[in-house]
């Protein structure tokens, strides 16, 4: 069922409350592909209803971004929704969520903002502002349909971190399950962005997951040194790629370390043709 009302979405989930049935949430920002439906379907394994977001929401672009240009297919997507068994799609437009005029800022609109050390990094440090966007707009889905378990991809893994820290510091009643991360057979991770790039384009983006699978193959040669498994990328690299950054963190944390382990993640984002792509991986 498609409801695009807060109000209706509300009524909805009451009556799965009063069934004592456990309601699951994938919020997303819709042109589904094989990675949402990844999260759609663990959802339906771990919840008797599902509910599915599909909000391209505004406060979470920086103003030079690709909100206006962000791919929208409801219809596609609603239909993709239904053949996975989903029981709501929530699609709200911007006014719904926002309210009308001039409330996307936070002088007028209350945020929810993560600390500084998790969103002072990795994509927070050029996006500035998303994560506030991000953990605003997941907190008002969370109260909106008051899920028991939500679950996020590991594709955005900066952004599981932050929600997780969210929850446990404003102590949300909810269960975060992080799913891994949905490929092409060539390696490359899915993304909506990703209908942004040419064939060309497409093996040109190749180079993250490459990066990402020959700095874990050198870890488990023995390499633990994180410059030097960092140098590594420089061989994969010409100027076709713009690298944004290549980090190597605590996965829980995000707190940079000079010898990798087993809690190790690496992190990468490089723009191909403009199209900003991100790709990670965990060491273990
Ligand atoms: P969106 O980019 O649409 O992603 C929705 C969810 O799908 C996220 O949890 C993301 O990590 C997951 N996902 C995307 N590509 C994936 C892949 N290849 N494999 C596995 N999971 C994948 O992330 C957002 O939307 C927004 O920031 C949102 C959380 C909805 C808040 O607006």
């Amino acid at each position: 069922m498609l409801l695009n009302k807060i109000e209706a979405v509300r009524e909805e989930v009451k009556k799965y409350k009063k069934e004592g049935y456990k309601i699951g949430l994938v919020p997303t920002m819709g042109a589904l592909h094989e990675g949402h439906l990844s999260l759609i379907r663990r959802a339906r394994k771990e919840c008797d209803r599902v509910v599915v977001s599909v909000f391209v929401n505004p406060i979470q672009f920086g103003p030079s971004e690709d909100f206006d240009k962000y791919p929208r297919t409801l219809e596609a997507d609603t239909s993709l929704c239904e053949k996975e068994g989903v029981d709501i799609v929530f699609a709200p437009s911007p006014s719904e969520m926002y309210g009308e005029g001039n409330r996307l800022s936070n002088d007028t609109l209350t945020y929810v903002c993560p600390p500084f050390f998790y969103v002072n990094k990795l994509c927070g440090k050029s996006r500035v502002g998303h994560f506030d966007g991000v953990c605003t707009v997941v907190n008002k889905l969370f109260n909106i349909v008051q899920p028991d378990i939500a679950f996020f991809g590991q594709k955005d893994a900066q952004q599981v971190v932050i929600i997780r820290k969210m929850v446990k510091d404003l102590n949300i009643p909810i269960e975060i399950i992080q799913c891994p991360i949905v490929r092409e057979e060539s390696g490359l991770a899915l993304s909506s962005r990703n209908k942004y790039l040419s064939e060309e384009d497409k093996k040109e983006a190749l180079v993250l997951s490459r990066i990402l699978n020959n700095i874990k193959i050198c870890y488990n040669k023995g390499v633990t040194d994180v410059s030097a498994l960092k140098e590594t990328a420089y061989s994969y690299l010409t100027d076709k790629h713009d690298l944004e950054y290549l980090e190597i963190v605590d996965k829980d944390t995000l707190e940079e370390k000079a010898k990798a382990d087993d809690n190790t993640i690496v992190l990468i984002a490089c723009r191909i043709s403009g199209v900003r792509l991100i790709d990670n991986i965990y060491l273990k």
